[in-house]
Parts: structure tokens; sequence; C-alpha cells
């Protein structure tokens, strides 16, 4: 999903070298995976481009001191947006500005990565760079990627090879084009894709975009360049994300980055490094714009929001113990202190009443009774909780390090359906892990039929290099059998669904319109609060603050709507009326 393009706060061009302290001493990688005799494109290169090498070499020999890295290396995070950092001494200043190249930015994967795209492009406008949708006129194609599952990766290879192709035809008048890999594939296969790709000129991992402008420059030379340093406080809080399209009416705020769960199948852990919050402060300014921008929505975005704690202002650095939901633990030693989940929730929430608020994805780990109240009470925090359960096996969430048995998962389930009459419900699973029996698939189906989700996101178990599951335990399920079950919670997944989304008919539920119906010019197509997409005819009706005056409902507007048919992905109605969040009499 895309957001309406953001007025550059910042005119000044800053380069920060590193986002803040990061896990290991800072070298910057093109000194040490550089590949000196490689050629870029065509085996020879252009003569202007050779003089930039050899003059770049020189710089060089002449370049960087050893002060200059542990400077980096402890540069803090946050900086005042005056503030302008020399360039590196090997680079000159000039040669970290964009000169109007090109970029294609191309994302795959989850949320986060729509996020990091921005957040990356946010940086690149910032020196200079222009944006292009047209892969043809591009001077610099970036990939933001994705490593969750096998698959994922395997796509971003294809493109690999067809982004080749274009390197290898662009014709020797025009300036040479750079491939850049960002994100979790980036920090997970390094020099595996330097060495096995050799057109890619530019690997940055998760908490290194903002030194995509220095990487950029030192690839301008014809050398490869990497920077896949994982901090330990990097949260982009002073990057304002750029959106792109200016007819959205919902937008991600990236809450926080990491994970420290360690999920016995997950990458994640190992591909964006340690769970850090970011200030509560910078959350609340950019929810501001985005209100005074006239968005409707926003999610609140991070691997597990709702273990958020802003360790930054150090008056609510007390003691104060963390409550787990009942029958949870976690992997790593219990965290103290700071601004908490229903703290930052219940300030989000309070910024625009006519703003909704959801949150994606939590762990079911931590939702205390204030965040579940919080929910009920708020007419703008959407009653939409997304539990992810993995397995409905207590044996195989055992297996998985989750932190909880089958039951105390149901009874949390509950527990929420008493604290939030009407929440709808939603989860990820995977099919086939390491060791799971047909007995253990059995209880996994009986979940999905006992909760009933509304939502639900199911994937084969794929095994990762790196994690415990791969050190530790056999992925003995044929890959058959994982598709075979996949299939089969598919089906009960749709059929419950169908039932949970039937028990809308006959009810007005208020809509934000989204925009025209994908299949449909003669419908619209919005969300209801929990977040199920609702088609209806784009008809006049009513407008409830303008007795009398007949509307067409516009993106962004919200429509009281009722339901006449439900299937498991959608609900279909019909408009009452124009009305606002808060006078909205939405009946269930
Ligand atoms: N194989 C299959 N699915 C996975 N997920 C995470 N790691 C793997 C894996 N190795 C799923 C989980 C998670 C979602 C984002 O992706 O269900 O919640
Ligand atoms: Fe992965 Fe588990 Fe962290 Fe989710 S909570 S990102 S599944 S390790």
């Amino acid at each position: 999903m895309t957001r309406p393009e953001v007025p550059a706060e910042r005119k000044s061009l800053v380069y920060q070298p590193s986002g803040g302290p990061v896990s290991g001493v800072y070298l910057p990688a093109e000194l040490r995976l550089r590949d000196p005799g490689h050629c870029c494109c065509c085996g020879s290169p252009e003569r202007q481009e050779d003089g930039a090498r050899k003059d770049f070499s020189s710089r060089l020999a002449t370049g960087p001191t050893f002060q200059h890295f542990l400077k980096s290396a402890s540069a803090p995070q946050e900086k005042l947006s005056s503030e302008v950092e020399d360039p590196p001494p090997y680079l000159m200043m000039d040669e970290l500005l964009g000169r109007e190249r090109k970029v294609y930015l191309e994302t795959y994967g989850c949320q986060m990565n729509v996020n990091d795209t921005e957040i990356a492009w946010s940086i690149l406008q910032k020196s200079g760079y222009l944006r292009t949708s047209n892969l043809q006129e591009a001077d610099v194609i970036l990939l933001v990627t994705c490593s969750i599952r096998e698959k994922a990766e395997q796509t971003i290879w294809n493109r690999l090879h067809q982004l080749k192709a274009l390197k290898t035809r662009r014709p020797r008048s025009r300036v040479p084009l750079r491939i850049g890999i960002l994100g979790c594939m980036a920090e997970r296969l390094k020099e595996e894709i330097l060495n096995r790709e050799k057109m890619v000129d530019v690997l940055a991992g998760p908490d290194a975009y903002r030194d995509l402008p220095r990487l950029l420059a030192v690839a301008e030379s014809g050398q490869q360049a990497a920077n896949v340093l994982l901090s330990l406080d990097e949260t982009y809080a002073d990057v304002m994300p750029v959106q792109t399209s200016p007819s959205a009416t919902s937008a991600f705020v990236s809450i926080m980055r990491g994970c420290d769960n360690m999920c016995s199948y997950c990458i994640v852990p190992f591909t964006r490094g340690r769970e850090r919050s970011r200030p509560v402060a910078s959350i609340l300014e950019e929810v501001k714009k985005l209100s005074e921008q006239g968005l409707k929505e926003v999610t609140l975005l991070g691997q597990n929001v709702n273990s958020f704690r802003d360790n930054s202002e150090v008056q609510f650095n007390n003691a104060v113990s963390t409550n787990l939901s009942r029958g949870f633990t976690t992997n790593y030693k219990a965290k103290q202190g700071g601004l908490r989940f229903a703290h930052l929730l219940d300030q989000v929430s309070r910024v625009d009443p006519e703003m909704r608020i959801r949150f994606t994805s939590p762990h079911p780990k931590d939702f205390p009774d204030e965040v579940l109240q919080l929910i009920h009470e708020r007419d703008n925090i959407c009653k939409q909780i997304h539990l992810p359960a993995q397995s409905g096996s207590s044996r195989v969430l055992e297996a998985m390090r989750r932190g909880y048995s089958r039951e105390a998962y149901v009874e949390l389930v509950h527990h929420i359906k008493e604290s939030i009459p009407g929440v709808s419900l939603s989860s990820d699973f995977i099919a086939g892990f390491c060791g799971e029996t047909e007995e253990d698939h059995v209880q996994t189906v009986s979940l999905l039929r006992e909760v009933q989700y509304n939502m639900g996101f199911l994937f084969a178990y794929s095994m990762r290099q790196k994690t415990r599951a791969y050190h530790r335990l056999k992925d003995d399920v044929p890959e058959e059998v994982k598709l075979r079950r996949l299939e089969e919670l598919i089906t009960v997944f749709r059929e419950e669904a169908t039932k949970a989304n039937q028990m809308s008919v006959g009810c007005t539920q208020l809509v934000l319109v989204e925009g025209l119906s994908k299949r449909s010019a003669t419908d619209l197509c919005g969300r209801n609060d929990g977040n199920l997409k609702v088609i209806f005819p784009d008809a006049e009706m009513e407008d409830v603050n303008n007795p009398g005056l007949r509307v067409r409902a516009q993106p962004g507007d919200y429509v009281l709507v009722k339901i006449t048919s439900a299937s498991s992905q959608t609900l279909r109605g019909h408009a009452l009326c124009r009305t606002t969040l808060k006078d909205s009499s939405a009946n269930c």
C-alpha cells in the first residue's frame, strides 16, 4: 500500500555514515569486499569511468583513518536536521549526490519492506536522486528483498538474471546501470550475492539505508560496495518515509524494528537484528503529519508491535516488571521499564478521532488487559487482532519455541473475545514443521475450527539456514505432505472464515472507502473495522452532516454499509449514508 507524497522535511543534504552504535566495528565494506578487477557492464569500462576510478583509488590510498571509522561506529543515532556531516575523507561531497540519477525501486515481501522502501527512497531523495517507475529509464535499480521463505529468495534470484540482461544491453552512451540488493536477503547472503551475481553493485542490509548515498558513490567507480552491519538502535526515527500515492487513505508507521523472540523456524532475528523501539515522540509526530495530510488510517508496524518498549526517556526507566499473557513465556531475559505499547496506543489514538488505528504484527505473549481494554473502549482503535498461532499442537509449539501451549493460546482467545465483543481475529500458521505428525496437523485443523478466524495467512514450512530448527531439528515432513496439509488448512480456514463473515450479513458496518473496486468500475471498495474488504455499488447517498445533500463517496470517506452477503474474503452490501467515525452508529 502506498501513501501520498510527503513534502521533503529537510532540505539540507545530510551524510550520516552509520546509524549509531553497531554490533561490530564499522569498516566500510567496499574496503573488505571490493573486487578491483571487476567490470561492471561490458568488460571494458569507459575511459571517463577509468579516470574516475584511478582518482578514487588514489584518494582511497590516502583515505580514511582508523579514527574515522571509530567515530562512525559511535555516531549517535538521531541528528538534528540542521546538522550537516562531512563526507568520509575518501569521497568528495558531490560524489555523495545523486546528480539526478534515476532510481527504480522494487519491493518484495511484507509490509515492513514497503516501509523500508519508503525510508530508502527518503534518504536517496535528499541526496539528489530522482525516482522513476519506468525500469528502462533507470540508472539505479534497487530490489528491497525478503528471506522469510526459500520461494521469496528464488523470486529475487530470477529477477536478478533478468536485470543482468538489461545491464549488459545498456548502451555505452548512458551512465552504467547500477543494481542494488537491499534488506533481508542482502543481510543473509552477503558474500554469496556479491560472488555469484557479479552484476550486483550495492548491498545494503536493513540497518544500512542511511549509508546508501555512500555505497552508490563507491559503486559509481565500478566497485562493489556493501554495508550489512546490524545496529542495536537504528529505528530511522528521524527519516520521514516518502509515500508515493496521493490518493491513499491509509499509511503504515514503523514503531519498532528487529525481533528477539528467536522462534526456531524464523530467519527474521538474523536478518533484521535485535528488537528496538522508536521513541514515542517521533511516532506521534509522524502520525500527526499523516493526519494533517488527511489520511484516515494508520497501521503501527513492526515484528512484535505489542512488545514495544521505548527506553529513550529516562524518567520512565523504572523497574516495573512486564506482564505477559497468562501461560506465556519468553526466550529472552525479562525486560524492564520504558513506555509500553498500551501507552503508545493510547497516545496515537488521541491524535485524531477520525483516524482509524490498527497494528501488526503482535505476539500473543504481550496482550495485557490494559491493551485489550483500550481496544474495547476507543472508537478509533479497530477491533481487529492478529494473533499468530503457527500451530495447534502444543508439541509442535514447543519445538517452534513459541513460548505457549495450545491451551494457553485458546484461553487467550477466549479472554480477548470476552474483553472485546465482536473482535475480528486473524492468524499465521505453518504446515509441515520439523517432526509434525498427522496427529499434530489434526490439532491445527481443530484450532482453526475452534477459533474461527476472519483472516488467515498459511504457509508450508521452509527450512532456513542459521535458525535453531536448521541446527537442531530435522526437516522431515516430505514436500508433498507439507503441501497437502497446507491445502487442508486453507480449505478449513475458508469454510470457517465464510461462517464467521456471514455473521455480518444484515448488519450495518462502518467502511473506510479506498476507491473503485478492481473488478468493477461501478462498485466501490473499502474496509470494515475488522479490515475485511467490503464491496458496494457506487451510488448517491445521504450525507449525515449535510441533511438533504446527496453525495457520491470518495476515497477517505466513511460510509455506513448494510451487508447483504459474505464469502471467506469479502463482504458485499449497499451504502446507506456518508458519515464520520465519531458519528457512526454501526450496529455490529
Ligand atoms: N517457513 C514458513 N513460514 C514461515 N514464517 C516464518 N518463518 C517461516 C518459515 N521458515 C511465517 C510465520 C510468520 C510469518 C510472517 O511467516 O507464520 O508468522
Ligand atoms: Fe520470527 Fe518469531 Fe520474531 Fe515473528 S516472533 S519475527 S516468527 S522470530
